[in-house]
């Protein structure tokens, strides 16, 4: 006898029953289900955004040590808040779950919003994010569609087409509602984005380990490797990135008192609000030193004469790689001025250790220290 397909309704309660059987004993242990409050399972779910499970644990249980109420985050500066989310990159993140908190506690008397609407009004909450809060949070019957669910989805259902694309995307969503159990949607989301996780992953997947494998209907044509439908990636672009680590008149380099300048990026840009060596992109038909000395004019005002290389940093944004190359400078003439930044110090090396930096800068600050000896 055919098994039954998966858009039958028995097949789909099928289907339903044995992820929540497989979850309740197969359920990751990870602390923002140890909770049931809002607050630390809104916190989890941003910093989930972008972030592997494994990198966001020592994160999440980090700020919830300096923040654990949503009125904590609400009073803290920003500039802590970047200082406690620094390393885990994709910080707009951070600047919005502080937005967030403080229209919480303004607009929303202290409580998370329990509804998808009123949460996605919140700075950086998205779809996503808003159906993972409501039915984690609130138990809501919503479903949510991540990368690892969209993967369980489009197997089972063997849906075609981009995930990318809106219509796809709209096809998964509706396939999702329709399975979301009334009162379970807590349990049988993250069910999805367990199974995603460790048995429908990306490339080989354990099928033998599936509870939903005789149901699935990529693996009953043997084409699970062709869901969900993959377009080609374009290549991903590289620059050439020079700062400076800009010695103070008056010193030596890494003698007594010597400082160094640092700047802090404008709040509206790429990783904006944090702290970092100044400098800039490379352009074509530029040396290094080129480079350097033109971005120093431009964000600060000052003349340097560039000196030895301190490092070269290699970091991969999400859409382009960088190498960053670090100079010692001497600062020549003019007094600093934060023309392309918002602010600037001189702090002696070790200090720079107290300012939010983005993971490359942290690196060059601590090539730094080391180098002084
Ligand atoms: N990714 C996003 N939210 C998650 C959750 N609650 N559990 C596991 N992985 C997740």
């Amino acid at each position: 006898m055919p098994r039954a397909r998966l858009a039958c309704s028995h097949a789909a309660r099928s289907l339903v029953d044995r992820l929540l059987a497989w979850y309740e004993e197969e359920a990751r242990d990870l602390p923002w289900r140890r909770t049931k409050d809002p607050y630390s399972i809104l916190v989890s779910e941003i910093m989930l955004q972008q972030t592997r499970v494994e990198t966001v644990i020592p994160y999440y249980e980090r700020f919830l040590r300096a923040y654990p109420t949503v009125e904590s985050l609400a009073t803290a500066p920003l500039d802590s808040v970047l200082k406690v989310w620094e390393g885990l990159g994709y910080y707009r993140r951070a600047h919005n779950l502080h937005s967030a908190a403080r229209e919480v506690v303004e607009r929303h008397g202290g409580r998370i919003p329990e509804d998808p609407v009123s949460l996605r009004g919140l700075p950086g909450i998205g779809p996503y994010t808003a159906a993972a809060v409501a039915s984690i949070a609130f138990g809501g019957d919503e479903p949510v569609l991540d990368g690892n669910v969209i993967r369980v989805l489009a197997r089972l259902f063997r849906t075609s087409g981009d995930p990318k694309r809106a219509d796809t995307r709209r096809r998964l969503e509706g396939l999702a509602r329709s399975l979301v159990p009334r009162g379970r949607a807590s349990e049988f989301n993250q069910a999805l984005m367990d199974l995603g996780a460790r048995v429908c992953r990306p490339r080989h997947p354990s099928c033998e380990a599936c509870p939903a494998a005789t149901l699935c209907e990529a693996h009953r044509a043997g084409e699970e490797a062709l869901f969900p439908t993959r377009t080609p990636k374009r290549p991903i672009p590289h620059v050439d990135v020079v700062a400076g680590v800009i010695w103070e008149r008056g010193n030596d380099p890494c003698g007594p008192g010597a400082r160094v300048l640092i700047a802090q990026r404008k709040a509206g840009d790429m990783l904006g609000g944090l702290w970092e060596f100044p400098g800039g992109t490379v352009e074509e038909g530029e040396t290094l030193e080129e480079a350097l000395r033109r971005e120093l004019r431009e964000e600060l005002a000052i003349e340097v004469s560039v000196k030895s290389l301190l490092t070269v940093v290699n970091h991969a944004y999400t859409h382009f790689r960088m190498t960053l190359h670090v100079f010692h400078c001497r600062h020549i003439r003019g007094r600093p001025r934060a023309i392309g930044c918002a602010a600037f110090r001189w702090v002696e090396p070790p200090a720079a250790a107290r300012y939010a930096m983005s993971v490359a800068d942290r690196k060059v600050a601590r090539a730094l220290v080391a180098s002084c000896g």
